[in-house]
């Protein structure tokens, strides 16, 4: 598992926001940008450790607003970003990072899809990857007072923050051009002739710069959002056995669950909450049971994949509710374990998943104890289309 750190700059004045205080520490819609940027990257998996760079005297401040957040201990920033980011990876270099992504504290909105996306080129050899969105405006130059010139957009991107890059390579880069200036990171790949990969960037991960576009985030913020909720059921039948498969988790019992994955009714319902609230069909349409490649599969790999398609969408599993219907075995000694391991699964916090069970008093055919159901209800925000 390679080593990765996070290095976010934001130290900087904050000048063309405006606003009274530095950008960084200004809420948007209740969190202060900063929070909302390191977030971002909290509990993403492999990524080690996070450092912050900050202005001179910004301590308390920086730290009331990461309050709770891992982190590593703050560090200084300089009168550049460049030197910002110069600084924060000679900081990072006695953790010995086998990659880094650098990121501006004045991109809030960044998506684990990008995050993931950059990790991805990473781990494929590339010693940058940098998010690139191509120019859709005609671009104008002003030749002189009042004359104009049309610039071509062909082949002209822009270049968002995280960059990733192999942290050796783009310490030297730095070290070795510290002379010119430069406002991005890429641009010392560049100036050290690295292989540079890019990945689609994003417009939501847009960059606060002007007062103008804390106005526009907090609108989005406030009204951007849409709630669905999707439901699911599954049922499987008991057969001799010694163990069943439930929420992730292995139960000794005096029978077992038939299906063809590991048969978890419960993970195979609340995949289909999820797929449900995304509009995505169902766990069968994903997971052929004709496809022998799921024979036997653990379900927690239906329930990620559920879960990656909601964060590829732009969205969160807000909460999760399941219910599990059975005589036997027992779930309440279990239920900790298993909210543990679905959110887990799910990559969210152990309190947006909750898990119930009841009995039908004898009844039906889960009361006849020929089989076991199982009943899911997700809600997932998605930013509205
Ligand atoms: N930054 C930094 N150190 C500096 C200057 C900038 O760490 N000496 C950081 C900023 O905090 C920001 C990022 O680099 O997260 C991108 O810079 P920019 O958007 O220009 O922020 P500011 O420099 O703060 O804003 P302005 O240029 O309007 O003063
Ligand atoms: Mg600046």
């Amino acid at each position: 598992m390679p080593r990765i750190a996070v290095l976010i700059v934001a130290a900087g004045v904050g000048e063309r926001a405006g606003g009274g205080i530095p950008k960084q520490f200004r809420p948007l819609h209740g969190l202060p940008m900063l929070r909302r940027s390191v977030l971002a990257f909290a509990d993403y998996p492999g990524i080690a450790f996070i450092l912050v760079m900050i202005g001179q005297g910004q301590e308390t401040q920086a730290a009331e607003a990461l309050d709770g957040l891992a982190h590593l201990p703050f560090v200084a920033g300089g009168a550049t970003r460049q030197e910002s980011v110069r600084r924060g990876l000679e900081a990072l270099a006695a953790h010995k990072p086998d990659y880094v992504l650098i990121h501006d504290a004045a991109r809030p909105f960044v998506s684990r899809a990008l995050i993931g996306n950059l990790i991805a080129a990473m781990e494929s050899g590339a010693p940058a990857a940098i998010p690139l969105v191509a120019v859709a405006d005609t671009l104008k130059r002003e030749t002189s007072g009042g004359v104009w010139a049309t610039v071509s957009r062909e082949g002209l991107f822009r270049a968002q923050t995280p960059q990733a890059f192999h942290f050796d390579a783009i310490l030297k880069a730095h070290r070795a051009h510290a002379n010119e200036s430069v406002t991005d990171d890429m641009a010392l790949a560049e100036l050290a002739g690295l292989r540079i990969a890019n990945v689609p960037g994003e417009e939501i991960n847009t960059k606060m710069t002007r007062a103008e576009d804390f106005q526009l985030a907090e609108r989005w913020l406030a009204g951007g959002a849409e709630f669905r909720t999707g439901m699911g059921l599954d049922a499987h039948r008991f057969v001799p056995g010694d163990h069943v498969w439930l929420c992730g988790i292995n139960i000794p019992h005096d029978a077992t669950l038939e299906g063809h994955s590991d048969a978890d009714a419960g993970l195979h319902a609340l995949t289909d909450a999820i797929l449900g609230a995304i509009g995505q069909g169902d766990i069968g349409q994903h997971f052929p049971p004709t496809d022998q490649k799921w024979r036997g599969a653990p379900s927690s790999l239906f329930l990620e994949h559920a879960a990656k398609l909601v964060r590829e969408a732009g969205g969160e599993i807000i909460h999760c509710d399941l219910t599990l219907i059975c005589e036997r075995p027992k779930i309440s000694p279990h239920r900790g374990a298993m909210q543990t391991r679905v959110a887990e699964i799910l990559g969210i916090d152990r309190a947006r998943v909750s898990i119930k069970a009841t009995t039908t008093e004898g009844m039906g055919f889960t009361g006849r104890r020929e089989g076991l159901a199982a009943q899911a209800v997700a809600t997932v925000r998605l930013a509205r289309p």
